[in-house]
């Protein structure tokens, strides 16, 4: 197992002007990410890596920065911050909102284990509209519910709407996708192959972003979409799964499907497979959504096809939070 060097260039930051040095300092080292290189031609981009454990750090924190930027959001002036999400999103969002001086509400889904609320309430965040989903409301109308009631609850809302917020998708084109590009760079051998991108889709961000931003720079870029067999996110057909993260009921307007030039579609058992092999391979234990992109890297490798081409993905988290405890 080999690390690559780390991306040099500085990340660049919506609003560094509107940040105080002390906002500044106490900014989280969550943009250097190592990228792991598991064979000869195979990489992966360790996201579990940053402050909360996931790529959804950057997207908070562009988010929130991007709506300081734009006035949208003041610092410390008793704002809160609302969104719905039960995971890793909401941990994001936790430190900025801790960070900047925001309160922060969630709206998290019942079907959401305990365990993720709890941490999403260690790391600070208020966890809204209980007795609304317990009684079988969505998150989106615990969210339209809190919105129409802001003066009377006394609040002054900014929600961050993931799959409609350009940031969400900015952070990953401007600063994962430069990243992942610097880092394979380094290695002159790799110069002039064809590059494949392998990743899922739940916002969408990551793989429109990463993927706009190889496209951008590599001559021969292709993006494979990775989905939940019985999935069609382009079809909008979902289905339950345990893969946590992609498909997630929604074709959002931050996905940009133009970028994905075909999808391959896996199943639990596969992706549980690819996961439990690879963690003892390499001593880190990814989520499962993680595993969907380990298998099909894993396929693509040895497809005679893409003898030549130099596959790249993502370790989105951390595993732990999705073992059973039973
Ligand atoms: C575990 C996990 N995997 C994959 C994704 C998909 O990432 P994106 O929203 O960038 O499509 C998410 C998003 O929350 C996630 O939490």
């Amino acid at each position: 197992m080999s690390y690559l060097a780390h991306a040099t260039t500085p990340s660049p930051l919506f609003s560094a002007q509107a940040l105080s040095s002390t906002e500044e300092s106490t900014r989280p080292r969550c943009c250097r990410t190592p990228l792991l290189r598991t064979d000869p031609r195979c990489f992966f981009k360790l996201e579990n890596f940053n402050s909360g454990g996931s790529h959804k750090a950057r997207a908070a924190r562009w988010m929130v920065e991007q709506a300081i930027a734009s006035g949208s959001l003041t610092p410390h002036s008793g704002q809160t911050i609302i969104e719905k999400t039960g995971g890793n999103l909401g941990v994001g969002l936790a430190i900025e909102a801790r960070r900047l001086g925001f309160d922060l509400e969630l709206a998290v889904g019942m079907s959401f284990s305990p365990l993720k609320r709890r941490v999403l309430q260690l790391y600070g965040a208020h966890l809204i509209g209980i007795e609304m989903l317990q009684e079988g409301a969505q998150p989106a109308e615990v969210i339209h519910w809190h919105l129409e009631q802001a003066e009377q609850l006394g609040k002054r809302y900014y929600f961050i709407d993931q799959f409609n917020n350009p940031a969400n998708v900015e952070a990953h084109y401007r600063e994962t996708g430069p990243e992942i590009i610097a880092q394979l760079t380094a290695n002159s051998e790799l110069g002039g192959r064809p590059v494949v991108l392998v990743g899922g889709v739940g916002s969408g961000a990551s793989l429109s972003g990463i993927g706009r931003a190889l496209k951008e720079t590599f001559k021969q870029v292709e993006v494979i979409g990775v989905q939940p067999a019985g999935c069609d996110i382009l079809q909008e057909i979902f289905i339950d799964h345990n893969l946590q993260g992609i498909a997630v009921g929604v074709k959002p307007a931050s996905f940009d499907e133009s970028l994905v030039d075909r999808f391959l579609h896996c199943t639990e058992a596969d992706a549980y497979s690819a996961q439990r092999t690879w963690t003892r391979r390499h001593g880190i234990f990814p989520g499962n959504s993680s595993g969907a992109n380990i298998w099909a890297v894993e396929q693509l490798a040895s497809d005679p096809a893409y003898h030549d081409a130099v596959i790249v993905s993502l370790i989105y988290d951390n595993g732990e939070a999705y073992v059973d405890p039973h």
